[in-house]
């Protein structure tokens, strides 16, 4: 089997992606090895998910750098400095500046809460229910420097239901990101995922979510 890909989970709060991520990873043929946690934020709950799962986990407080671009200089030295050949974004709610996502290009994931590109940004729930949609969903794409934006490697659609709240909506949509997101991380680490006009080709993501359903 080929070397595991050195990854680090990028985190600021709950971090239930990121549990979903180590116990993926901890199976042995997962083709992923989980090296590094970071936050931004001192006082996230996965931090000591992180540490109890036996993850090197770091806090990088933003608030301790002037700017943007010398919190990112000190996160890169951290990922450079643990050998991370690639990054995964969980619930990170800090925007990377065009340098630091350029720096990582096809080598840095995001999981977002809608079917992208719709619902962009934050309350994404609560914008679905209000517009009247019948579908909500999740979405891994690689990152660029727009805001969730960039080549969708898996998606996963959910019903909206009548009377939905953004809180209900938000545990099914959930527990579809906790199935997707280590596929699409594995799909990736495998090389199955390449990236041709800025889409996602060379895999039939069909096939992909029905390999996941089979997996029960
Ligand atoms: C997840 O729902 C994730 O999709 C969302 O934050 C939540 C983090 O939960 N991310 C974004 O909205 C990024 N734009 P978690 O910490 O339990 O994984």
């Amino acid at each position: 089997m080929p070397e595991a890909m050195r990854t680090a989970i990028l985190i600021s709060g709950r971090g239930s992606n990121m549990e979903t991520l180590l116990k993926a990873s901890a199976s042995p043929d997962y083709p992923v090895e989980m090296a590094l946690v970071l936050s931004n934020n001192p006082e996230a709950k996965g931090l000591t998910t992180a540490s109890q799962a036996g993850i090197k986990a770091v806090a990088l407080d933003h608030r301790d750098y002037a700017d943007r671009d010398s919190f990112e200089s000190a996160l890169t030295a951290r990922l450079l400095e643990a050998g991370i050949e690639m990054i995964c974004l969980a619930g990170f709610m800090r925007l990377l500046n065009p340098a630091f996502v350029t720096k990582w290009h096809n080598r840095l994931i995001n999981i977002h809460p809608s079917l992208l590109p719709a619902y962009k940004g934050l309350d994404t729930y609560a914008r679905a229910i209000d517009a009247g949609e019948t579908y909500a969903g999740c979405s891994v794409h690689y990152v660029r420097p727009e805001m969730d934006a960039g080549p969708i490697i898996l998606q996963a659609a959910v019903h909206i239901l009548d009377g939905d709240t953004p809180e209900g909506l938000a545990s099914r949509v959930l527990a579809e990101e906790h199935r997707i997101y280590p596929e699409a991380l594995k799909m990736v680490a495998l090389g199955k995922v390449d990236v041709r006009n800025e889409k996602v080709v060379g895999y039939d993501p069909d096939a992909a979510i029905a390999a996941l359903e089979n997996q029960g």
